[in-house]
């Protein structure tokens, strides 16, 4: 099976699997500790039903989006993903093409392997920047007014990324960090030619391009890499920190891994414009709630005041739509589209687009839906 004949996300992640080396595989999939929280994000789903009407003209059926006074194409964007380089050389670049002509937003991660410049120049629009906060704080300043400069739309600070935490996949293949690779890990990746083909090609593991200026004229992988390593997670950052990329930051500002109600809030006071309700696909705090979880009661209680948006788990459409029951506005996907790229580059990242469009587009149709605005928790079965 190629990523043209994948019929559903799974699919894709099947042919992710069998092109990656183990390591990078894993690194990908890695959840925390037990992975009960990456196992839930996606369980979560099946135990919701959506409440068919029937008898309805769903001859014309639209899922464009208005978010921030911005119509997108659809009401899922690419989350950010660091290193996705080690899954398909240039993805960064990638994403940001795709999100273009797609008409969706794309988060560049604080942890690319490509920089805020080289993504600018493929595309500013549509592109948002996210940033972790460094124990040097200059750095982080320095990186908010790259993304300004280079015309990113908006701000996302991830916040739930307080400490390292034990990603035991990572740990048992002896790679915890995604840069060097051991012996044995390298021979393993033999067995995969197309992968180990483009990474001997390229020279190596493949850097974080927007830190290499802060390492200085002599910067290499393993320096940079360094740098990063020793500057986050910045365990000292509070909403003191929030306060002050406000400030700074002058476009939509956006709170990524916020799951308390109390912190939505906070959020509120700090003005920001959105929250990402997240638990980082599993990959942090593995006793967390899965976003879907707490989004209700926060929708409730918050949409009114600020954006409330979502990650995690999701695999299909009809998740989507689910999320927009419960209360989203918008979601993002962060595992879906990296197995799109390790599938087959930049058509297989469009496959992941076009299976979750037709998907939510199915199930619109089924379910007696013309507008993804109609959506309400109306339309969930009422034993969830
Ligand atoms: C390989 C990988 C790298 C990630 N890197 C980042 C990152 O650099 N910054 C961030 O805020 N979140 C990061 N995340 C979390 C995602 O943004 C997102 O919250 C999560 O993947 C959503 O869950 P899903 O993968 O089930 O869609 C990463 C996730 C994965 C799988």
């Amino acid at each position: 099976m190629n990523y043209k004949q994948a019929v559903n996300i799974y699919d894709l992640r099947k042919i992710a699997k069998r092109k990656l080396p183990k390591i990078a595989f894993d690194f990908l999939e890695n959840g925390a500790e037990d992975e009960i929280c990456y196992g839930n994000n996606e369980n979560i789903y099946k135990e919701y039903k959506l409440l068919p009407k029937y008898l309805i003209d769903i001859t014309k059926r639209n899922q464009k989006t208005l978010l921030f006074n911005k119509l997108y194409s659809s009401p899922f964007g690419f989350a950010p993903t660091g290193t996705a380089g080690l899954f398909k050389r240039g993805a960064e670049k990638m994403l940001a093409e795709i999100s273009n002509k797609e008409n969706i937003p794309y988060i560049m991660s604080g942890a690319a392997n490509e920089s805020i410049e080289t993504i600018s120049e493929i595309s500013s629009k549509n592109t948002w920047y996210q940033i972790y906060a460094t124990l040097d704080r200059e750095i982080i300043y320095d990186q908010i007014d790259r993304a300004d400069k280079a015309g990113f739309e908006a701000l996302v600070v991830t916040v739930d990324v307080p400490i390292r935490t034990k990603r035991e996949k990572n740990i048992r293949n002896g790679f915890s960090n995604s840069q060097r690779m051991k012996p044995s890990i390298f021979l393993e990746a033999l067995t995969h030619p197309g992968w180990i083909y483009e990474y001997i090609k390229n020279g190596g593991p493949p850097t974080m391009g927007s830190w290499t200026k802060y390492v200085g004229p002599n910067a290499n992988v393993n320096k940079t890499v360094d740098l990063f390593v020793k500057n986050v997670p910045a365990t000292n950052q509070t909403w003191d920190d929030i306060v002050k990329y406000r400030k700074r930051w002058k476009k939509k500002l956006i709170i990524k891994g916020i799951l308390n109600p109390d912190d939505v809030k906070k959020c509120i006071d700090c003005e920001a414009d959105g929250v990402i309700l997240s638990n980082h696909g599993g990959r942090q705090l593995d006793k967390a709630p899965s976003p879907i979880q707490v989004l209700a009661n926060i929708s409730d209680c918050y949409r009114d005041k600020i954006e409330i948006m979502v990650d995690g788990g999701i695999r299909r459409g009809s998740d989507i739509i689910i999320a927009l029951c419960l209360g989203a506005k918008f979601v993002f996907i962060g595992r879906a589209p990296l197995y799109g790229a390790a599938a087959g580059g930049l058509e297989g990242i469009k496959r992941t687009c076009d299976i979750l469009k037709e998907e939510i587009d199915q199930n619109m149709g089924q379910i007696g839906c013309t507008d993804l605005d109609q959506l309400s928790k109306q339309w969930l079965h009422k034993n969830n």
